[in-house]
C-alpha cells in the first residue's frame, strides 16, 4: 500500500500507513453553515465527469507550472478524488492532497499513485510554515469555508519564492453561456456569492504578502443542444455539479420542468430551442517573494 490518509498535520513527518481513512473532525460544521455539497453522497459517481471530459487544458496548465517551478513539495487543497494529484505524481518528490471528505479521499487512494492524503479543510491548513513550494486548488475554492482565509494560510505555508495557484471559473465571466443558470432558480446568485472574483483574489493576495501574476485561460468547454437533445446533457444530472447537487429535489424538478416547457413552447412555435454551455477555466496565481514582507491586516505572519 503506497498511500496514507491522515487527519494530522502533514508537516515534515514521515508518511504513516493507515488501515483506513479516519473520520474527519468537525464534519457537521462543514454541512451546517450554509448550503453545501455533501461529497460523501456523490464520491462514487464523481469521476464520471472525467470520462466525458478530462479537461486536458487544465492538466497542461498544471504541467507547465510544475515544469517551471520544479517544486520539492506540492499541496492540492480540495483534492477530491485525486484527478489532479495524479498529474503531479512523478513531477514532484512530495505531493499532498487535502480534502474534508474521506469518501473522496478513498477514491483518490484507489488511483494507485504515490501521494499523501490528509483529511482537512482550507483553513487552517494542516501544514507547517514555509513547508510547500506550490499550493493549488482546482474547481474547489467556491466550496471553501473561507477563500480569503485560504489565501492567508497559503501565504503562511509557502516557502519564499513559492506559488499559490487557483484554477476555476468566475461566473461573472460569460455567465450567460451556462444555460442552467436561467432555469434553476437561485443558482446564479448563489454562485456570485460562492466564487470570489479574480480582482478580489488579487487584493487578498496582496494583503497577504503575495504578488499576483498575470491570469491565464486554462480551458474552455463548449456544448450546444438543440431542442429535446438537452435531456442528453450529462451535466444536467443532479449529481453532475455542485450548483445542481445543492438544490432540493423540488427545486431541481422545477428547473427541469422549466427546461421541458421552454423546449415544447419553441417546438409549438415551429422552432428548436438552442441551449449553450461555455465555461472558461482560468489559472490565477500569486508568488511569495523570496524576501517576505510583513502581512497587512491579520493572518499569521511568517517568521522569515
Ligand atoms: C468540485 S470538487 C473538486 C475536486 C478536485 N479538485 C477536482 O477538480 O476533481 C470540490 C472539492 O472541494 C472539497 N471541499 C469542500 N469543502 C472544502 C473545504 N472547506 N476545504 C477544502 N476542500 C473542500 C470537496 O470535498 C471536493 O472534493
Amino acid at each position: 500500500m503506497r498511500h496514507w490518509l491522515s487527519t494530522q498535520a502533514a508537516g515534515e513527518r514521515p508518511p504513516r500507513m493507515a488501515t483506513g481513512p479516519p473520520s474527519c473532525p468537525r464534519r457537521g460544521w462543514l454541512m451546517a453553515k450554509r448550503r453545501r455539497t455533501d461529497y460523501s453522497l456523490i464520491a462514487d459517481s464523481y469521476d464520471r465527469r472525467y470520462l466525458l471530459n478530462r479537461l486536458p487544458g487544465i492538466a497542461a496548465a498544471l504541467h507547465r507550472l510544475l515544469d517551471r517551478l520544479r517544486p520539492a513539495a506540492v499541496l492540492e487543497v480540495g483534492c477530491g478524488t485525486g484527478r489532479w494529484l495524479t498529474e503531479c505524481a512523478g513531477r514532484a518528490p512530495r505531493v499532498i492532497g487535502v480534502d474534508p471528505f474521506t469518501e473522496m479521499l478513498r477514491r483518490a487512494a484507489d488511483k494507485g499513485e504515490t501521494f499523501h492524503l490528509v483529511c482537512g479543510r482550507d483553513t487552517p491548513l494542516p501544514l507547517r510554515d514555509h513547508s510547500i513550494d506550490l499550493v493549488y486548488c482546482v474547481n474547489a475554492i467556491h466550496h471553501f469555508s473561507s477563500p480569503h482565509g485560504f489565501v492567508i494560510e497559503a501565504a503562511r505555508i509557502l516557502r519564499p519564492g513559492g506559488t499559490l495557484a487557483v484554477v476555476g471559473m468566475d461566473p461573472r465571466r460569460g455567465a450567460a453561456q451556462w444555460y442552467p443558470y436561467r432555469f434553476f432558480e437561485g443558482t446564479f446568485a448563489r454562485d456570485l456569492d460562492r466564487f470570489p472574483a479574480w480582482e478580489e483574489m488579487n487584493r487578498w493576495a496582496d494583503a497577504a504578502g503575495l504578488v499576483p501574476a498575470p491570469r491565464q485561460e486554462a480551458e474552455r468547454s463548449y456544448a450546444r443542444f438543440a431542442g429535446a437533445e438537452v435531456g442528453q446533457d450529462p451535466f444536467l444530472e443532479k449529481e453532475a455539479c455542485s450548483q445542481l447537487t445543492m438544490l432540493t429535489e423540488a427545486e431541481y424538478a422545477a428547473g427541469r420542468r422549466r427546461i421541458d416547457t421552454a423546449v415544447r413552447a419553441a417546438e409549438a412555435a415551429g422552432r428548436s430551442l438552442v441551449l449553450e454551455t461555455e465555461i472558461i477555466f482560468d489559472l490565477w496565481s500569486a508568488v511569495k517573494p523570496a524576501e517576505s514582507r510583513p502581512v497587512i491586516g491579520g493572518g499569521r505572519t511568517s517568521s522569515g
